[in-house]
C-alpha cells in the first residue's frame, strides 16, 4: 500500500486497520498545524483506500497519547486568528467523528488539552492502563478550542465536565473508564491488541450498517450552536493578559500569576 509521507504522523496497516500514529515524541506529540493538517490527510486516505476498514488513532512512545495543542504556536494569536483556529480544528476532529468508517482511540498516556479533545473525537476509546486525561487550558488562561467543551459534556455529562474544565485537574484510566470517558482500560503492551480485537469484530458486521449507526448517533447532538460558541469564546481568551501571562508560564516552565484581566 503506497501511503502518504507526513512529517509528524505515521501510517502503517494491516488487515483493514490503518493505524495513525501522532509522532512527535519530544514535544509529547503535542498537536501543531501541520500535525493537524496531517491528521486531516490521514482521515481522508482511510476514507479514499477500499482495502483499509477502520483506523486505530495513538501516539508514539509510552509517554504521550498527546499533551495538547502545541502552546508554543499560542504565542501571538489575535482573537480572531484564534477562533479561526478553532474552527478548523472542529472541522478536522469532525472528520473523524464523521468518518464512515469505525476510528478507536487507543490512549497510551497523557491525553490532555487537545489530546482528550482528539481521543473524544473518534468513534470510542481504549485507555492504556498508565492513560491520564485533563482538560486543563484553564490554567493557560484559556478554554477547549478543539470542541473538548462539547464532547466531554455529552460523555461525562455537565457536572463533571463543568468540574475538570474549572480544576484542571487529570484523572487516570480507572476514573476515566468510571466516568464513561473511556470504554476499556487494559496494560499498556495489550493496547494496540485490544482495539484491533474490537475492530475485527466489527468489520464482520455490514459496513454500511456500520455507517448508519456512526451517522445517527452523530445526529443526536446539535452541533450548531455549542461548536460556535466554543470557538468564538477560545478566540476572546486571546483578548486577555492573561493567556499572555499562562502561555509565557508554561514554555518558562513557571507557575502562572493570574489577574482576571
Ligand atoms: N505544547 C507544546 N509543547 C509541549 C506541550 C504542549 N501542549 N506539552 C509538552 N510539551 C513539551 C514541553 O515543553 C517539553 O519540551 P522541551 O523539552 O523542549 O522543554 C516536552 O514537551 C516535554 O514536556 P515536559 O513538560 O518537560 O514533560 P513532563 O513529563 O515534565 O510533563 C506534562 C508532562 C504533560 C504534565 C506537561 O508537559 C504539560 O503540562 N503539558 C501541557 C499540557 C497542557 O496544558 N495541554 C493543553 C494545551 S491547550
Amino acid at each position: 500500500m503506497q501511503f502518504p509521507s507526513f512529517e509528524n504522523v505515521l501510517l502503517t496497516a494491516e488487515n483493514g486497520i490503518l493505524t495513525i500514529t501522532i509522532n512527535r515524541p519530544s514535544k509529547l506529540n503535542a498537536l501543531n498545524l501541520k500535525t493537524m493538517q496531517e491528521i486531516e490527510a490521514a482521515v481522508a486516505f482511510l476514507k479514499n483506500t477500499p482495502e483499509l476498514k477502520g483506523a486505530i488513532l495513538t501516539g508514539a512512545g509510552e509517554k504521550a497519547f498527546v499533551a495538547g495543542a502545541d502552546i508554543a504556536e499560542f504565542a501571538g494569536l489575535t482573537p480572531p486568528k484564534a477562533t479561526e483556529m478553532a474552527h478548523r480544528g472542529h472541522d478536522i476532529l469532525f472528520s473523524i467523528e464523521r468518518s464512515a468508517k469505525p476510528i478507536i482511540a487507543a490512549v497510551n498516556g497523557f491525553a490532555l488539552g487537545g489530546g482528550c479533545e482528539l481521543a473524544m473525537s473518534c468513534h470510542f476509546r481504549v485507555a492504556a492502563d498508565n492513560a491520564k486525561f485533563g482538560q486543563p487550558e484553564v490554567n493557560l488562561g484559556l478554554i477547549p478550542g478543539y470542541g473538548g467543551t462539547q464532547r466531554l459534556t455529552q460523555l461525562v455529562g455537565k457536572g463533571r465536565a463543568n468540574e475538570l474544565m474549572m480544576t484542571a485537574d487529570m484523572i487516570g484510566a480507572e476514573e476515566a473508564l468510571r466516568i464513561g470517558l473511556v470504554n476499556h482500560v487494559v496494560p499498556l503492551a495489550n493496547l494496540q491488541a485490544k482495539c484491533q480485537e474490537i475492530l475485527q469484530k466489527i468489520f464482520t458486521k455490514a459496513p454500511v450498517a456500520i455507517a448508519y449507526v456512526i451517522e445517527s448517533v452523530n445526529a443526536a447532538v446539535d452541533t450548531n450552536n455549542g461548536y460556535s460558541t466554543e470557538a468564538e469564546k477560545f478566540g476572546q481568551c486571546f483578548a486577555t493578559e492573561d493567556v499572555k501571562e499562562g502561555t509565557t508560564a508554561f514554555l518558562e516552565k513557571r507557575k502562572a500569576n493570574f489577574q482576571g484581566k
